[in-house]
């Protein structure tokens, strides 16, 4: 398995939306081993494929990572997903391996349902609330192109977007890591 390369905004691949997986093979299983465990070294909830340079509708969510290491019974890896449903409406903070160092505050459905295959090809379906329906709506915008900062009121996102320059400059001239540790980003 490998650690693969995180995409930051404004990566071209983070707007483009992803194509689905038409037969779940060996191949796509690969690909999810190593999404999954770049999620669990650089300490994310959530990563979407879109993320690491890949078109494919596939992403991999835990929102209740075990104390024990090598706990993966929250994991989830879900191909082609979709939210069926929506219901009531939340404001989360949410933060993204795409942007680091930038949390918001973003508006999202409460619960959603997600329908999906799993690693097998088997149609499966999901229902989260609170951190877990955050994470769902996150990834799936992934996804499709679409990234939290989109989600933000117009001078929000300005502001945002100000703070997160100055961030990658700083990444970029080499005086600070990409990855800050111990953080639930998605
Ligand atoms: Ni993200």
């Amino acid at each position: 398995m490998a650690v693969l390369d995180i995409s930051l905004y404004p990566d071209q691949v983070l707007t483009t939306p992803g194509s689905d997986v038409e037969t779940v093979d060996e191949d796509t299983r690969r690909f999810i081993d190593d999404l999954t465990e770049t999620m669990y070294t650089l300490n994310g909830v959530g990563l979407a494929a879109n993320q690491v340079n890949d078109l494919r509708r596939i992403c991999v969510i835990d929102t209740r990572p075990g104390d024990q290491p090598g706990d993966r019974s929250g994991l989830l890896q879900l191909v082609n997903p979709r939210i069926v449903h929506r219901q009531g409406h939340v404001r989360w903070e949410e933060g993204c391996l795409s942007f680091p160092d930038l949390f918001e505050s973003v508006d999202r459905a409460a619960k959603v349902r997600v329908e999906a295959l799993d690693r097998e090809g088997k149609p499966i379906t999901v229902e989260g609330e609170e951190l877990l329906a955050v994470a769902l709506q996150h990834e799936i915008d992934h996804l499709d192109g679409v990234v939290f900062v989109d989600r933000m009121s117009r001078l929000k996102r300005k502001m945002a977007l100000k703070r997160y320059y100055r961030t990658l400059e700083s990444i970029k001239s080499g005086a600070r890591p990409v990855h800050s540790e111990g953080k639930g980003v998605l």
